[in-house]
């Protein structure tokens, strides 16, 4: 199939009008909108103006439209990511941000040992995103990561709405609009350099990203499989869910990928441990699986420091069975 590839419409409905009109005369099968279609000037216009397309639109939910649910809950349909195949192309995955992440940040500098961890899972050979308002067209080993641009709010060079098409090969698009106008500064340079910086500043990054949290993590629950007073609290034979879990929720809390609450609301820890009787024997059996696991990757001391800190209060304020003492 062959598709036109649209997002970030970011409420601008005369710009999305001018591109469903340019998307009216090509011969395309579908629509995929990858997401942030209504926050910005006009979200109900946006909407209506998408739900009137003729073809069938597939619709991806941006870390945007999430926000928005309370005001427009039709988004509530809108999908994580969609898989369709196209022609020249093959299967290819459609996100917001990347598979993993609807707020992940993917540009043209971002480098090859952060790209691998984003695209490790992703089996599809092409992923297309939006969320940086900027086009792109780049390959990562086997794998080529296409962004339309922004239709509504784009960082670009040259003004008007930016979109693509799909199949058999990947078209980037502009379409000048009235009332489009030359995009004001930061220029897509600065813009790059100051995404790129906050993806790296973060301590998710600075701890070294997926891998460190996947490593600390099966360390982890290699003690915890071992242990007569841990391992009977926890409910599955298989230990591999909840090990996703503790990594998904902590590469989260340090600023990594929010797929733990994409995939289960939020955190609530307290609430969601309230069943598993934990003690200050289990707590500290816990906490000494976790430092073990801790020491194998000879952290720079502040960032040793500053996770230890935190686990250590976490566990504590996990603890639902404490003595009572008597007097
Ligand atoms: C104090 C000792 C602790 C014990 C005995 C304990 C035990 C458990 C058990 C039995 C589960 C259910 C396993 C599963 O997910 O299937 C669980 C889940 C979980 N634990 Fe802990 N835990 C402790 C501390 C912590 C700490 C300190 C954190 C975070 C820093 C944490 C984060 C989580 C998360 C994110 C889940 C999955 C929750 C969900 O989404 O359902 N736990 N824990």
């Amino acid at each position: 199939m062959r598709v036109a590839v649209i997002a970030d419409a970011h409420g601008n409905a005369p710009a999305l009008a001018a591109v469903l009109a340019e998307i009216g005369e090509e011969e395309v099968d579908a629509i995929v909108d990858c997401g942030d279609v209504a926050a910005g000037p006009s979200p109900a216009e946006t909407l209506r103006l998408l739900a009137a397309v003729a073809l069938p639109v597939h619709a991806i939910m941006g870390n945007a439209d999430r926000e928005l649910l309370d005001a427009h809950p039709e988004l509530a349909t809108r999908a994580v990511t969609v898989v369709l195949d196209i022609a020249g192309l093959g299967p290819t995955r459609f996100c917001h941000g990347t598979p993993r992440s609807d707020e992940e940040i993917v540009t043209r500098a971002t480098p090859a040992d952060r790209l691998a961890p984003i695209l490790a899972r992703v089996v599809e050979s092409v992923v297309v995103g939006g969320h940086t308002h900027m086009q792109l067209d780049r390959r990562h080993g086997r794998h080529r990561i296409v962004n339309p641009g922004s239709v509504g709010m784009p960082y670009e060079v040259a003004p008007g709405a930016y979109w693509a098409i799909l199949g058999p090969d990947v078209e980037l698009r502009r379409t000048r609009y009235d009332g489009d106008l030359v995009p004001s500064p930061p220029s897509p340079d600065e813009v790059v350099v100051e995404f790129e910086a906050r993806a790296v500043a973060t301590p998710y990054a600075r701890l070294g990203g997926h891998p460190f949290f996947e490593r600390l993590v099966l360390r982890f629950y290699g003690g915890v499989a071992g242990d007569e007073i841990l391992r009977p609290l926890y409910p599955g034979a298989d230990l591999g869910p909840a090990e996703d879990r503790l990594r998904g929720f902590l590469e989260q809390y340090w600023g990594g990928p929010t797929t733990y609450s994409d995939e289960r609301g939020h955190p609530r820890l307290r609430m969601r441990h309230a069943t598993f009787p934990i003690d200050e024997q289990a707590r500290d059996r816990w906490l000494q699986h976790m430092r073990r696991a801790l020491d194998e990757e000879h952290l720079a001391d502040d960032l040793d420091d500053m996770l230890w800190d935190y686990l250590i209060g976490a566990a504590d304020a996990l603890v639902n069975r404490r003595e009572t003492v008597r007097t």
